[in-house]
């Protein structure tokens, strides 16, 4: 199979090549598109052939679970059994935007979009082209990020490209998507709201509206691991090429260590690509080997640059020594990621 990619400007949409996207969805074929998180791998939600092939194509375990993209409230109920008044208070709020529910599914869904669990998880991305081809298809699009599973996700075209080249029937190429991490994911099927994936929209801003929402710490609880409460929890996520060691501790103890640590590698032997903040990168005399993720004062912009660097690094180096960053908003949603990514994690 050939895969085009077509260009697609968010801001002057095209409905030609909307619709010709719109007709291989039809057909049961797959579309990469972007939204305002990353790239996603599209099939029709009601076509089991198109789930089957999305799951397929990816590599992807088949007890995880996609997420279903909506365009309008009023789809929501195509998809989901009964809706909770605390789904009704964040969809307003946060919908279009970074933002998945787990909800009931509802029996019309084919079970194995939800990995044959009860559940649904449900999302209308901020991305004109993503809601618009939703609407053009008039079917919610079930679809996971556009990588090979385990792999970091992609927020370009040529990220896709580079990994699905040959098995998918269409990329449409909208540039760089702007927030560059995951939607934060909530279940709100239990007795208590949590956030099984962290993202760009916080802990601290869900509990404005939910005070009494929390957030799983996988990492830190074996019990989880065992009986994950997601089943994308379980499997190494997010992960580039070559090995990743995080440092995680306070500044500027962390650069020095940071330093030392390449220094030393290098002795050995290895390239080793540094992944820093423009903070430490000043306080390291503007080191070679590096790719800078933002400011520390700025976590939005290292979110969003966070799979560009690293996908950068993997290219070059054989090692790549990343400065963690506080763990507070959206430093909680990069700091899961890198945790995720790495091999190690050292603390200073
Ligand atoms: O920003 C995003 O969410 C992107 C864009 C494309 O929308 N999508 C994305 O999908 O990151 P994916 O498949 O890479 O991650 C979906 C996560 C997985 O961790 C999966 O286990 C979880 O959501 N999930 C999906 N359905 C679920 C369900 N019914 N119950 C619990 N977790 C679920
Ligand atoms: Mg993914």
């Amino acid at each position: 199979m050939k895969t085009r990619i077509l260009q697609i400007d968010p801001l002057n949409l095209k409905p030609e090549i909307l619709e010709e996207a719109v007709f291989i969805l039809r057909r049961g074929g797959l579309v990469a598109f972007p939204t305002e998180t990353v790239y996603g791998l599209g099939g029709d939600t009601f076509k089991v052939e198109s789930i089957k092939k999305i799951y397929k194509t990816k590599g992807r375990p088949i007890d995880n679970p996609l997420i279903v993209h909506i365009s309008s409230l009023d789809e929501v109920d195509k998809v989901v059994k009964e809706i909770p008044d605390m789904a009704y208070k964040l969809m307003e709020i946060f919908f279009p935007g970074p933002l998945t529910l787990i909800l009931p599914r509802k029996e019309d869904v084919p079970p194995e979009v939800s990995a044959f669990l009860p559940t649904v998880a449900v999302r209308m991305p901020a991305h004109p082209v993503a809601l618009t081809l939703i609407k053009l298809l008039n079917s919610p699009i079930a679809a996971p990020s556009a990588n090979k599973s385990s792999r970091v996700s992609p927020v370009t075209a040529s990220h896709v490209y580079e990994e699905l080249k040959g098995e998918i029937d269409l990329i449409l190429d909208g540039g760089k998507t702007p927030l560059g991490l995951e939607s934060t994911v909530v279940d709100l099927t239990k007795k208590l709201p949590f956030i099984l994936r962290p993202g760009v929209i916080s802990l601290e801003e869900l509990r404005e509206f939910i005070p009494s929402i929390e957030e799983i710490n996988y990492l830190d609880s074996s019990d989880l691991l065992e009986k994950p409460l997601s089943p994308g929890m379980k499997y190494k996520h997010y992960s580039p090429k070559i090995p990743l060691i995080l440092f995680t501790g306070s500044i500027p103890n962390l650069w020095q260590e940071i330093q030392k640590e390449k220094i030393e590698r290098e002795d050995k032997g290895e390239r080793v690509g540094l992944l820093l903040t423009e903070e430490g990168f000043n306080y390291l005399g503007k080191p070679k080997d590096i790719a800078i993720m933002g400011s520390i004062n700025n976590p939005m912009e290292v979110a969003s640059r966070l799979y560009l660097t690293l996908r950068d690094l993997e290219k070059e180096f054989t090692a790549i020594l990343v400065e963690g960053l506080e763990e507070k908003g959206v430093g909680r949603a990069i700091m899961n990621r890198l945790k995720k990514a790495s091999c190690k994690i050292i603390k200073v």
